[in-house]
C-alpha cells in the first residue's frame, strides 16, 4: 500500500494502486455515504451525485479566468447559473452575480462591494462598522479582518431570529453594512428580512441576506408550501445575497454565488489591473484562475433536477425535519430551539449533558454539530437522511435512557471540525 511519507516517491505508482491508497486514506472519515452525516456534506442521492461528479471531471481542466476568449462555455455557464438563481431569488432585471469558490467568497466580496462603494460616495470606511445577529456565520468576520472593518454582534430575540429593534439601536454612522441570515448556521431559523429592511432603508445601509445554506433550497420550500416570510431581492432594502450551490444545490465542492441587486453596485465587487508586462487583467472575484468543473458541476446539477427535481429534494429534507423534530418534542426533557422550518434545526436538552448525548450518537456512527449558546446538538439534513431518521430517533432515545444514569458535569463544547 502506498503510504504519504513527506517525500515524493522516486518512481509512480499505478493509478490501481495510488486509487487503491486513496480510498483507504478515508478510512477514519466520517461515514456521509450512509447519511450518518449531517454536517459538512450534502447528499442528495447517488444519482445526483455522479451527475455533480462527471460534469466536474468533465470540464475539470477548464479556467475560468478566460471567460470571454479561451472558454465561452463557462462565461455560458455562469451566466445561466446566476440567472437561474437570480429568478430564484425574486431579483429583477437589474440584478446580476457571479460564480464564487464559496460562500466565505461570497460574503467577503459583498463587504467588499459595500465598502468600495461607500468610498466611492466619499465616506470614511476604516473601521466601518458590520451590524450583523449574534447567530450570523463567522465569514462576516473574516471578511472585517481582511478589509478593515469591524463587525458588531447583536444578541438574538428570545426566538433565535434577529432581534430587529436591537439591530436598529446598533446602526451609527460608522456602519456600512446590515447582514440577515435566510438561515442562519447555528439554530436554522430564517432572521425577520423585511423587518431589517425597513432599516436598512431608513437608515441607508446595505443589508446583505446570507442564504448560503437557504438560497438554492427555501425558493423550492416555499413553492412546497412553507409558511417564510420573504427573505430574498423582493425585499426592497436588501443590497446583496449570497447563496451557495455546493450546499443544497447539490453541485461539486467550490461553487456558490454573489448576487448584487444592481450592476453598479457590482462594479465595486471585481479588480482590474494593467500596470505589468502581460497587458491587462480583470477578475469579478477573488480568485485568478476559476475552477471550469464546480461551473460545469452547478450548471448540470441544476439542469438534471430542474424545479420539480429540486422541490422533491426540498420536501424529502422538510418531512424528515418534521419528523425528527416531533420525535425530540416527544422525548423527556428534549426540546427544539426556535421555529426552524428548512433542513438544519437543533435541539437541546432541559437536564441532561447534551455533548454527552452528541457523544453516545457519534460513537453509533452519527457525525453532526452542536451549538453552544444554549448548548445543543445541531442537523443539517439532506435529503439521503429521510431513510435513516427512524434509526437516528432510535439512537437518541436509547442515549436518552443510559444518559440519565451517567454523571453529567457539564463540558465544554466537543469540537467536531
Ligand atoms: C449561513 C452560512 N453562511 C456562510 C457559510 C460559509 O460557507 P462556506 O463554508 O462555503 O465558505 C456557511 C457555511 O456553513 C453558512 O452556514
Amino acid at each position: 500500500m502506498i503510504e504519504s511519507t513527506g517525500s515524493m516517491p522516486e518512481c509512480g505508482s499505478s493509478w490501481e494502486e495510488v486509487r487503491e491508497a486513496l480510498v483507504y486514506a478515508g478510512r477514519d472519515d466520517v461515514d456521509w455515504r450512509d447519511a450518518r452525516t449531517a454536517v459538512y456534506v450534502f447528499n442528495p442521492g447517488a444519482d445526483v451525485m455522479q451527475v455533480a461528479k462527471d460534469a466536474y471531471a468533465l470540464y475539470q481542466s477548464e479556467n475560468g479566468l478566460g471567460l470571454t476568449g479561451a472558454f465561452p462555455s463557462l462565461r455560458e455557464m455562469e451566466d445561466d447559473v446566476t440567472s437561474m438563481g437570480l429568478r430564484l431569488l425574486g431579483a429583477g432585471p437589474e440584478a446580476c452575480g457571479n460564480l464564487t469558490s464559496g460562500g466565505t467568497e461570497s460574503i467577503v466580496l459583498a463587504v467588499k462591494a459595500c465598502r468600495d462603494q461607500a468610498a466611492s460616495e466619499g465616506r470614511e470606511v476604516a473601521g466601518g462598522r458590520i451590524v450583523v445577529p449574534r447567530s450570523a456565520h463567522p465569514a462576516f468576520d473574516k471578511a472585517a479582518k481582511y478589509l478593515g472593518l469591524e463587525v458588531v454582534r447583536v444578541p438574538v430575540a428570545k426566538d433565535f431570529t434577529a432581534d430587529v429593534d436591537a439591530m436598529a439601536d446598533a446602526v451609527d454612522d460608522k456602519t456600512l453594512m446590515l447582514v440577515g441570515s435566510a438561515p442562519c448556521f447555528p439554530y436554522g431559523v430564517v432572521d425577520p428580512i423585511p423587518e431589517l429592511g425597513q432599516v436598512a432603508e431608513a437608515k441607508d445601509v446595505w443589508l446583505h441576506v446570507d442564504a448560503c445554506v437557504g438560497g438554492y433550497f427555501a425558493p423550492f420550500a416555499r413553492m412546497n408550501g412553507a409558511d417564510l416570510p420573504a427573505f430574498d431581492f423582493s425585499v426592497p432594502g436588501v443590497r446583496s445575497m449570497s447563496a451557495d450551490l455546493h450546499k443544497y444545490g447539490y453541485a461539486a465542492k467550490g461553487a456558490s454565488t454573489v448576487f448584487h441587486r444592481t450592476e453598479a453596485q457590482r462594479q465595486f465587487q471585481g479588480f482590474s489591473f494593467d500596470d505589468w508586462p502581460a497587458g491587462g487583467m480583470s477578475t469579478p472575484t477573488f480568485a485568478g484562475t476559476r475552477p471550469g468543473g464546480a461551473f460545469a458541476s452547478a450548471w448540470a446539477v441544476m439542469h438534471y433536477l430542474g424545479v420539480e427535481g429540486y422541490r422533491a429534494k426540498a420536501k424529502l429534507v422538510t418531512d424528515t425535519r418534521a419528523k425528527l423534530m416531533t420525535a425530540i418534542e416527544k422525548m423527556d426533557g428534549l426540546h427544539v430551539y426556535g421555529d426552524p422550518k428548512l433542513g438544519l434545526f437543533a435541539y437541546g436538552a432541559e437536564q441532561a449533558n447534551i455533548f454527552a448525548i452528541w457523544g453516545m450518537l457519534k460513537a453509533k456512527g452519527w457525525f453532526t454539530g452542536v451549538i453552544t449558546e444554549p448548548q445543543g446538538i445541531q442537523l443539517m439534513l439532506s435529503p439521503a437522511h429521510a431513510d435513516v431518521a427512524d434509526e437516528y430517533i432510535a439512537d437518541l432515545s436509547e442515549a436518552m435512557g443510559k444518559v440519565a444514569e451517567a454523571p453529567k458535569p457539564k463540558v465544554g463544547s466537543p469540537s467536531y471540525n
